[in-house]
């Protein structure tokens, strides 16, 4: 770039910004703040209002966070990937610790009667962290530590996965194992009988239609919140059951 030397510095500011928003996730640095719950083994980080299960066997482990009301975005971050540094607490953080990575499983239910500590009461940005992903970054006396966090790719192995739920009337989707951007913004449903029909979002990542698709082959249209579309066709055979989960074999 022979000519670099007689641009603007905005221009580089700009071309960083645009090159961290390229992925279609934002991929910059901001402030907030975290605590812990549960314990060292996973135990009360499991499940959660994003819809997940047993967090080991669907592939998140201990590596896991709650959001507070600002971050969830009604549910819709569930399954957004984040690292996380310990910053500005000399006595707290621990020294040359690597960065966390997490995936959001959990809501940090705000407090309206709370007056002080309301750490995940809007429009604060709290982390709520499982025991393992706090004590790798501050000591366990710390209380709230303030962090750093950015918007990574998720990575997860295998292909997306699709647990169907509810009852012949009401349809549920859980989707999850997504791999990159992480979070799913749309999900639309095809029966072998039927045309595309777009799924309402319930909560978390969890999906719903009134429509009765027993006995028919389903595909889906998967949409993350980078604009990526994904579609798994026939991933649920004509003879799929609720309480089931059906795996793609393809991720984002
Ligand atoms: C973190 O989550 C636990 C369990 O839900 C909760 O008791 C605690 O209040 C949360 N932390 C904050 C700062 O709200
Ligand atoms: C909300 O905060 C109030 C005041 O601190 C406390 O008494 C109450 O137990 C909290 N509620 C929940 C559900 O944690
Ligand atoms: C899904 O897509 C539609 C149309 O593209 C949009 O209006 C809607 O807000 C999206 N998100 C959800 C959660 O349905």
């Amino acid at each position: 770039m022979a000519m670099s030397h007689s641009l603007p510095p905005l221009f580089f500011f700009m071309m960083l910004l645009v090159q961290a928003m390229a992925g279609g996730i934002d991929l910059n640095w901001y402030d907030a703040h975290a605590t812990f719950y549960g314990d060292a083994a996973g135990g009360g980080t499991m499940q959660g209002a994003c819809g997940y299960g047993d967090l080991f066997k669907q592939g998140y482990g201990l590596a896991t966070t709650a959001l507070s009301t600002a971050l969830y975005n009604n549910g819709l971050t569930c399954g957004a990937c984040f690292q996380i540094m310990c910053v500005n607490d000399p006595l707290w953080c621990i020294k040359g610790a690597t960065p966390i990575t997490v995936t959001a499983t959990n809501l940090c239910p705000p407090n309206y009667s709370k007056t002080t500590d309301a750490w995940c009461n809007p429009p604060r940005k709290h982390f709520n962290l499982s025991y393992k992903m706090f004590t790798s970054i501050a000591g366990v006396k710390a209380g709230v530590i303030p962090v750093r966090y950015r918007r990574v790719s998720c990575v997860k192995s295998g292909g997306v996965r699709l647990e169907l739920k509810g009852n012949p009337y009401f349809l549920m989707v859980l989707v999850y194992n997504v791999a990159n951007a992480g979070d799913v913004s749309n999900v639309s449903i095809k029966g072998s009988k039927t045309g595309w029909l777009t799924m309402t979002h319930n909560s978390g990542q969890v999906w719903h239609i009134n429509q009765v698709l027993v006995g028919q082959s389903l595909s889906f249209l998967v949409t993350t919140s980078d604009g990526k579309a994904l579609t798994f066709s026939f991933v649920a055979p004509s003879n799929w059951q609720f309480g089931q989960t059906y795996e793609s074999k393809q991720n984002f």
